[in-house]
């Protein structure tokens, strides 16, 4: 557990003010300059109680409480009572408490808790493209983050399996379809498929008809129809499983859109009876203040999107009961989920406000071949593909003699991919630049990687050399500076993922493992680890063995794995 200093620093302040001053924690501030002390106190707040000058008190305060334990000194300034760490205890403190630790205690955060996460969600005749990438990997980190808060996440693929598209592709593959490239290469054929429906359909104007038509009966139950749907549906998602497991995510459901569909008439049922529906040229609309009115249905009879998700999160409600709803989608998706909460709160659901979009910028391609290619579409697979062969060269040209040659090519790859896509906080637009994500002294996965794994060796050796099991005491010697600010790090480790919480923000997990690498590497090259002095080498191994852990677990949150070599 985190060593909390101001809880520490409050209790030192009871003592000497006593109890009736009130607890001061709250009143702790982090100084704006170092000079200040590590902490301090603005004493205006205790001015009521002594009646005096804020400056006298501080004064007073400084010289009645007594250093010891963390606290080395205190002095005051002004009406300031400022504080300062024993850095030494700190850190050994810090270090051995983060030894102990699996980080047990913040499952209470979520405990009895159930939070739903609406991620990845491509649509089915599509190719899951770039695009989905990040609802992919920000979604699968949410859902890890809010896990190891000791949440019950439920994570659902609201996949685009349903609506008119359907039956356009229906009519394009009897007409011009083929079997064999279909169990080929599936999602790339059925886009192929799509594309020319469109470029026809131009010419051929009734080629629009008959898709309408093929929709048509395919909502009726159509024998047929239901067929190919069902093998359009259940071979792309086999293909989406596939990315799926090279990007180390997973989901509990598999629910998309069409999963709805027999719910939608009672959805619709629900809405009309909450009384806010209005007729509006033949269809069924909700008025909204500052906004364009929700079509609930259309004046053909038939639903939309926004229906099934008005039907999808009454569903969700039902069976999880769940305290937070997230859907992470893009941006450009805004306007649909503000009608979507508007809808719901408007209906007298109060959980509304307890759905969020969770939204993210765009990808932009530095690579010209990526950017320009016809239609700007970018299949995920070769992207993971370019990505791993990429660093299986870097492999072989930095430590050809390693083992694993294919898995830590394809964990660097595909963690360059996820890292550049969850180190900026999610609503800016990320650069696609090969050179930069798998630079390893760059703000990269790969340099976390590497960090991680110079970690393991270093410590094989250690064990080697002192044929020990693993790292049991922190001796009386200092780390130095360099010690204090790894400790100091890896001592907020609960707490930033708690903000990455509670923002939904994974960046704010992946900017904190630049720091702790940072500061291990710089740690590293301050202080030898093996000295040749046993409990020196031994005290420096476990600060090192701690900031192995915390990476460790910080990438196992962002879905990216940790390298035991390379
Ligand atoms: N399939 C949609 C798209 O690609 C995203 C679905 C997001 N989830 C939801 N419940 N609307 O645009």
């Amino acid at each position: 557990m985190a060593i909390d200093v101001k809880r520490f620093l409050a209790q030192k302040l009871l003592e000497t003010v006593g109890e009736d001053a009130g607890d001061p924690y709250g009143l702790i501030e982090r100084p704006p300059k170092e000079e200040f002390g590590d902490y301090a106190i603005p004493c205006f707040g205790f001015a009521k109680k002594f009646k005096k000058d804020p400056k006298l008190i501080a004064s007073d305060l400084a010289s009645q409480i007594t250093p010891g334990g963390l606290l080395a000194k205190a002095e005051s300034l002004g009406p300031y009572l400022n504080l300062y760490i024993d850095r030494k205890v700190f850190t050994k403190e810090a270090i051995l408490a983060l030894r102990r630790t699996g980080f047990e205690e913040i499952r209470a955060d979520g405990e009895g808790k159930t939070v739903v996460i609406d991620y990845s969600s491509p649509n089915i005749a599509k190719p899951f493209g770039i695009g989905h990438l990040r609802s992919t990997v920000i979604g699968g980190s949410l859902k890890r983050i809010f896990s190891f808060c000791g949440f019950k996440t439920v994570g659902i693929n609201h996949i685009g399996d349903w609506g008119t598209q359907f039956g356009k592709l229906i009519s394009a593959y009897r007409r011009w379809g083929d079997e064999r490239a279909l169990e080929h290469d599936p999602i790339r054929y059925l886009y192929d498929l799509y594309v020319r429906f469109h470029a026809e359909a131009e010419k051929t104007p009734q080629f629009e008809q008959e898709g309408r038509e093929w929709f048509n009966r395919l909502e009726k139950g159509d024998e047929e129809a239901r067929e190919l749907w069902r093998r359009f549906r259940s071979l792309s998602i086999e293909e989406f499983k596939r990315i799926y497991e090279r990007l180390d995510v997973s989901f509990d459901y598999y629910t998309g859109e069409s999963f709805y569909e027999d719910l939608l008439d009672e959805t619709v049922k629900a809405v009309k009876a909450s009384g806010i529906t209005q007729m509006s040229e033949g269809a069924l609309v909700v008025p909204l203040p500052d906004m364009p009115p929700a079509l609930i249905r259309k004046q053909d009879g038939s639903t939309l999107y926004l229906t099934r998700d008005i039907a999808a999160v009454l569903y969700r409600k039902k069976e999880y009961d769940f305290d937070v709803a997230l859907y992470v989608v893009g941006s450009p998706q805004a306007l649909h989920f503000k009608q979507l909460f508007t809808v719901l709160a408007r209906m007298g659901k109060g959980w509304a406000e307890r759905c969020h979009h969770v939204p993210f910028g765009q990808i932009r391609f530095a690579d010209e071949a990526m950017s320009t290619r016809k239609g700007n579409i970018v299949f995920l697979e070769e992207v993971l593909d370019r990505a791993a062969s990429l660093a299986r060269g870097i492999i072989e040209e930095k430590n050809p003699g390693v083992r694993n040659k294919v898995e830590t090519a394809e964990a660097i790859g595909v963690g360059a991919v996820i890292f550049n896509d969850l180190k900026n906080s999610r609503i800016k637009d990320i650069a696609f630049d090969w050179d930069e994500m798998l630079n390893f002294n760059g703000e990269t996965g790969v340099y976390l990687q590497y960090t991680h794994a110079r970690i393991k060796s270093l410590l094989l050796k250690l064990e080697k050399r002192y044929k020990i099991p693993g790292i049991e005491a922190v001796s009386d010697i200092s780390f130095g500076e360099e010690g204090y600010e790894v400790a100091r790090l890896l001592n907020e480790f609960e707490a930033q993922v708690r903000r990455a919480r509670s923002e939904f923000e994974p960046s704010v997990i992946a900017r904190y493992l630049l720091e702790v690498a940072k500061a291990f590497n710089g740690f590293y090259n301050a202080h030898r680890v093996i000295t040749g002095d046993r409990d020196e080498s031994l005290s420096r191994g476990l600060v090192a063995d701690c900031c192995r852990k915390v990476l460790s677990q910080g990438l196992e949150l962002l879905c990216i794995r940790a390298i035991e070599e390379m």
